[in-house]
């Protein structure tokens, strides 16, 4: 039983998936975490793995940018796969001052100025939410001196106009909005739809309004790691 998108067969996929944006970075994640891990779909180059992580099952897939494909993904995952649980890992442009360049940011909630989910329940400003439960195994996983951030983001449609638009970059700053992205609104209304669970684990890559922090391309390597296991911790909570 192939979807449209996806031609995996029934059982590939485990309960819990990680969804990264970037096809290539799900191939890296899966030769990381998982020795076993084994090609299920290739589907438009959406390389997607399942493999075992001490001894659990976990899949691994990317989801291309941007909430149309994202949420796409995410439906097939629910509706057709059996998937319980989706946990996106990406990266986010820095909003909050207290957010630096390598932070990882758990996202409670995210805003949009997409209106698929307006599509969802018309006439409702609908509030994009993740699991409480995914949330807390993420949090509880926390180490030592790990900077991490638990609050709101926003996912927008337009990477080069909305994201850095001037005029809404300060007020989103004063809303206590910690980053921006592009998907999580869209999965996290995917996972409602379904009774199922999401969550978001997200590095911060860029500051929109402070340029000050860069990273080396080995710290971004180690930030990414710290989320990951934040991402792990949580998919098999
Ligand atoms: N993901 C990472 N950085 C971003 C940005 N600046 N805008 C939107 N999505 C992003």
């Amino acid at each position: 039983m192939a979807t449209p998108h996806i031609s995996a067969e029934p059982g590939d996929f485990a309960p819990a998936v990680l969804l990264p944006g970037d096809p290539k970075r799900a191939e890296r994640i899966a030769k990381l975490l998982m020795p076993d891990a084994r090609l299920i779909s290739d589907v438009r180059g959406a390389l997607a793995f399942t493999g075992t992580v001490d001894g659990q099952p976990l899949s691994v897939m990317g989801s291309g940018m941007g909430m149309p494909s994202a949420t796409l993904y995410a439906t097939e995952l629910y509706k057709f796969y059996g998937v319980e649980r989706i946990i996106r890992v990406g990266t986010c442009g820095g909003i909050a001052r207290k957010v630096q360049v390598g932070d990882v940011v758990i996202a409670l909630g995210a805003h949009t100025d997409s209106n698929m989910n307006q599509q969802r329940l018309p006439g409702l400003n609908y509030s994009a939410v993740a699991s409480y439960d995914l949330v807390r195994a993420a949090v509880d996983a926390v180490e030592g001196d790990q900077r991490v951030h638990v609050g709101m983001i926003t996912s927008h449609d337009h990477f080069y106009f909305s994201s850095h638009d001037e005029t809404w970059l300060p007020l989103l700053d004063q809303y206590g909005v910690l980053g921006v992205e592009m998907e999580s609104a869209g999965i996290y209304g995917a996972a409602a739809e379904f009774g199922k669970q999401a969550l978001t684990v997200l590095t911060c890559s860029d500051h929109l309004l402070d340029a000050s922090h860069n990273m080396s391309a080995e710290q971004r390597e180690t930030s990414f790691q710290g989320a990951l296991r934040l991402a792990v911790a949580a998919a098999h909570s």
